[in-house]
């Protein structure tokens, strides 16, 4: 009988590491809580079409990353209903808004969610099709402040924060402005008009998204396509004075609480939904998938999905890559202490007594080379003289025998282990030949 394994792509979590998915999930909620974010529970799977519509037909995710399924919805008779295991939640949060009429309370709602996504893409190191986000949305009527830049500020610092908090260092902040549902025809027709006489040379895959949706040409990875993606447009030169004036009001509140970025016009992110701000989280420590989160606005995703005004930003993190960058620094200080408490830094000479008799002489020597500035280790004389050779090899650079030939003589021996090579030293030339 062949042995069932988990399916390609998922993976079983398991004790001590399920010990720091909780530290973390902890540590996300207390941020969050200080921020007076509330906790949202979706369920998994969706209408279909709410993906369709809200993350959009032509992006990867909808176009090729779905786990979806016919799914009959009472009885056998029942119409089938398409189902789709989410492969996001923002989409998801919004139906919520929308269903539960929290609009209605005129307030901003805050909220997060930490769970499972659902993604058929191929697996790799930080890549997985069942992977965990820790994300949040804040959404709301424009009359409660949701389309402010301060909350898209107050979102960016948050994240600043909870890193900080989660012990990861060394992460950079990249951020674009897409434009708003006014400027973002303009420049979708500049970008259709520039695609126009090149895309016969691009893939397949950007020459029909070329027709359909240029926008996700320029999140395309195909390299055979990059010197073609260099010479498009900007979006940078197509917004209008609003969402200038909205993107600088971001970079300038994050300017003043001290949350370091730097902008990239070419940040497009591959879901439709994103308006003006958008934004993510790196880290080198993951390699080529190296985002760490991603989020940015949604002014229209209510409306998309046929509910009210309810402009939004939100993110989020990939827990899996959160993990991952938090056991590499744990593993990098492990190292870094090792160095230091178990495995001791190799010690200029190990001053072996060939005989008990001789380790006053042997503790007298290592003072006098401990005062000349050396590092040394002293051994026994009761150690046989193979004993002393292996330990000494595995503390210092260089053994010194002391038996009572050479304390008669005051000519020791002195053998390097680098080099193999045995000398005769006198007694007052041995700190200077232990140093070099
Ligand atoms: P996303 O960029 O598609 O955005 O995903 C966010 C993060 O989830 C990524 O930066 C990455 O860390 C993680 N992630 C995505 N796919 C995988 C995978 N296959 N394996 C492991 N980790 C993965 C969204 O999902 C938006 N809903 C974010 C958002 C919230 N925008 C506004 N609000």
């Amino acid at each position: 009988m062949t042995l069932l394994k988990a399916v390609r792509g998922t993976r079983d979590l398991l004790p001590p590491e399920t010990e720091l998915w909780n530290r973390v999930e902890a540590t996300a909620r207390r941020v969050f809580a200080r921020y007076n974010f509330g906790e949202i529970r979706t369920p998994l799977f969706e209408d279909t079409q709410l993906f369709a519509r809200g993350v959009g037909e032509e992006t990867d995710i909808v176009s090729k990353e779905m786990y979806t399924w016919e799914d009959r919805a009472r009885a056998q008779s029942e119409k089938a209903q398409s189902l789709t295991l989410r492969p996001e939640n923002t989409a998801g949060v919004v139906r919520a808004y929308i269903e539960h009429k929290l609009g209605e309370t005129g307030l901003l709602q805050k909220l997060y969610y930490i769970g499972p996504q659902f993604r058929r893409e191929r697996p790799q190191k930080g890549r997985y099709r069942q992977f965990w986000q820790i994300g949040a949305e804040v959404i709301g009527p424009p009359s409660a402040g949701s389309e402010s830049p301060l909350r898209d500020a107050e979102v960016l610092e948050m994240l600043a924060s909870l890193l900080d908090e989660l012990g990861i260092t060394g992460w950079s902040l990249v951020l674009n402005s897409v434009g708003s549902s006014s400027d973002r025809p303009r420049y979708i027709a500049a970008l259709r008009e520039a695609l126009a006489p090149v895309k016969d040379q691009m893939s397949a895959d950007n020459q029909r998204r070329a027709e359909t949706n240029p926008l996700r040409v320029l999140d395309s990875k195909d390299p055979g396509d990059e010197a073609i993606i260099e010479t498009l447009p900007k979006i940078a030169d197509y917004l209008d004075d609003a969402s200038k004036a909205h993107f600088a009001a971001v970079l300038a509140a994050l300017d003043a609480c001290g949350v370091p970025y730097t902008v990239n016009p070419r940040l497009v992110r591959g879901l439709d939904y994103y308006t003006r701000t958008t934004f993510e989280f790196t880290h080198g420590e993951l390699g080529a998938q190296n985002a760490l989160l991603g989020g940015g606005r949604y002014d229209g995703l209510s409306e998309m999905l046929g509910g009210p005004k309810a402009p939004g930003i939100g993110f989020a993190m990939g827990l899996d890559r959160l993990i991952l960058t938090l056991q590499e620094a744990e593993r990098k200080a492990a190292a870094a202490q090792a160095a230091v408490a178990g495995v001791p830094l190799l010690a200029d000479g190990f001053i072996a007594p060939l005989g008990e008799g001789l380790n006053t002489a042997a503790l007298e020597m290592a003072k006098e080379l401990r005062r000349a500035g050396l590092r040394i280790e002293l051994g026994d004389g009761a150690f046989r003289l193979k004993k002393s050779f292996e330990i000494g090899n595995k503390l210092a650079r260089a053994i010194v025998l002391l038996g009572e030939d050479e304390q008669r003589s005051g000519i020791l021996t002195v053998k390097n282990f680098a080099t193999g090579e045995q000398t005769k030293i006198p007694r007052g030339d041995l700190a200077q030949a232990l140093k070099t």
